[in-house]
């Protein structure tokens, strides 16, 4: 069945009045908050002055034959982002982006998260499979002063993980502030792949914040209460592109094969990320790992908490040539992210091989259930909230219960722009306004609904009975309710 755009607005309820708004892009519903850029008033550097720094590696404090440890204090701390400013971050380990966690398949990683803020936290690993008592459950809070273990098990495939702070009411502001860094998961299968390592495997966290005069990440939110603050209720927008916590830095780059981890670390920016020669990226990963084949690529879209692997073969240019990723989704120092400077010759014995691994296909034939989900904006505490299925997020509510090992289909429709993001459960994407996805399947955790789409996800629940949420990752929807609970049973 192929769903109009009409027939995907009259489903949950809008009349013909707003359905003619167009396909143009612009807002589909006059009432309906869109993402909103929050101005810097801070002088602000020319694009790519400042060099790429790399998130330091952290190192487990201790390691036996199954698990390695690891502990992140969170503290606040005054880092220099925009030249000559002091810019006070929250920190994991007191550095944006928090120290990266390399860890492996199949070996446990307990991090202990010390909390050394002056306000609860909540740490998720988001892409990990993981128990319901670790998974960072938004209203599992650490209190200042306090810690806890989580334990991942990391039964699952290599995949570029992150981890970030899940608040309940307050995840786009802790985010904002620092509250996020890389988890990169490493297994034999990947490893034995000629692919590019070690220096030339690069993890890119992009995300977009806005600089008050004296240097600070001003977000527009309350102290004392809850959420967003109009009118930021679409999300917040800064005009700011960082680059693992640098503004529109460079890397110099020998000719050679680059392996970028690109992350979305964004409140609410999606990216179109091309580069400015017009040349290929060859995709090679997913949210949830290697995709069976290389896929070459002009553009990648990008929307909050998505996640691609890419290669880039520098060889391609001389040394001299200067190659910017750019943000086709704006224009002007928005549209900039970062700047490769092609710097020298070099060997490389990486390739990219042509298989790269097997993913099995989930069968719509063999699910147990299909679910509707619709998200939405509409009325929360006297003003505009976002809702799933007409609800805002409540604990004690569950809005599905899978069985254990059943595979299911959910059906999400959108409004405006959601991307919406399942905890544990990976998936693959089964129709997008009923039309079957190109090519082999991938696993995903987060997809991008666009304007009044309809999007059919496959999953399998395996791995842990519990309870989890699914919510929108656009941090300011989900901290005005975007979020459901479903309990695996
Ligand atoms: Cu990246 Cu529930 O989050
Ligand atoms: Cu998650
Ligand atoms: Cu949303």
């Amino acid at each position: 069945m192929t769903v109009t755009r009409r027939q995907a607005l009259r489903l949950f309820g809008l009349g013909a009045a707003v359905a003619v708004s167009g396909a143009s892009g612009c807002s589909l519903l006059g009432g309906t908050p869109q993402p909103r850029l929050l101005p810097s008033t801070a002088p602000l550097p020319a694009p790519f002055t400042v060099p790429l720094p790399l998130p330091e590696v952290a190192r487990p404090y201790r390691s036996d034959g199954t698990t390695d440890h690891y502990e992140l204090v969170q503290r606040a701390a005054e880092l220099e982002i925009l030249p000559g400013l002091r810019t006070p971050v929250w920190g994991y380990g007191g550095s944006f982006p928090g120290p990266t966690i390399e860890a492996r398949s199949g070996r446990r990683t307990v991090v202990r998260v010390s909390n050394g803020l002056g306000v609860p936290t909540v740490t998720h690993l988001h892409g990990g499979r993981t128990p319901p008592e670790s998974d960072g459950y938004p209203t599992d809070l650490v209190r200042p002063g306090s810690r806890r273990d989580y334990a991942f098990p990391l039964d699952q495939r290599a995949a570029t993980l992150w981890y970030h702070d899940h608040r309940m009411d307050y995840t786009g502001q802790q985010v904002w502030r620092g509250l996020a860094g890389f988890f990169l998961v490493g297994d034999d299968e990947e490893e034995a792949l000629p692919l590019p390592r070690g220096e030339r495997d690069v993890p890119l966290m992009i995300c977009d914040r806005s600089f008050a005069e004296d240097g600070s990440m001003p977000y527009p939110g309350f102290a004392d209460r809850p959420g967003v603050r109009e009118p930021y209720m679409g999300g917040v927008l800064g005009d700011v592109i960082l680059v693992n916590g640098a503004p529109w830095p460079e890397l110099r780059v020998e000719r050679a094969r680059y392996r970028l981890r690109l992350l979305n670390g964004s409140n609410a920016r999606p990216y179109e990320l091309s580069l400015s020669t017009g040349g290929a990226v060859v995709q090679i990963g997913s949210d949830g790992g290697l995709l069976t084949a290389p896929r070459e690529l002009r553009r990648i879209r990008l929307a909050p908490g998505e996640r691609a692997d890419v290669v880039v073969d520098f060889s391609a240019y001389r040394v001299g040539d200067l190659v910017e990723l750019r943000n086709l989704a704006d224009e002007g120092p928005q549209g900039r992210v970062m700047r490769f400077a092609v710097d020298r010759d070099a060997r490389d014995d990486s390739a990219i091989p042509k298989t790269l691994s097997r993913i099995e296909r989930l069968d719509p034939a063999k699910a147990a259930a299909t679910r509707d989900f619709a998200f939405t904006s509409g009325s929360l505490h006297g003003g505009v909230g976002w809702l799933i299925n007409g609800h805002p997020f409540d604990a004690a509510r569950t809005e599905a219960r899978p069985k254990l090992g059943d595979t299911e289909i959910w059906r999400l429709t959108s409004d405006v722009a959601h991307p919406v993001h399942l905890h544990l459960a990976h998936f693959q994407v089964l129709t997008v306004n009923g039309e079957r996805p190109a090519g082999p399947p991938e696993w995903k955790d987060t997809v991008e609904l666009r304007e009044a789409q309809i999007v059919e996800i496959i999953t399998r629940f395996t791995g842990y009975r519990g309870r989890y949420v699914m919510h929108c990752h656009n941090l300011e929807h989900e901290d005005m309710a975007m979020m459901a609970n479903f309990e695996v049973v």
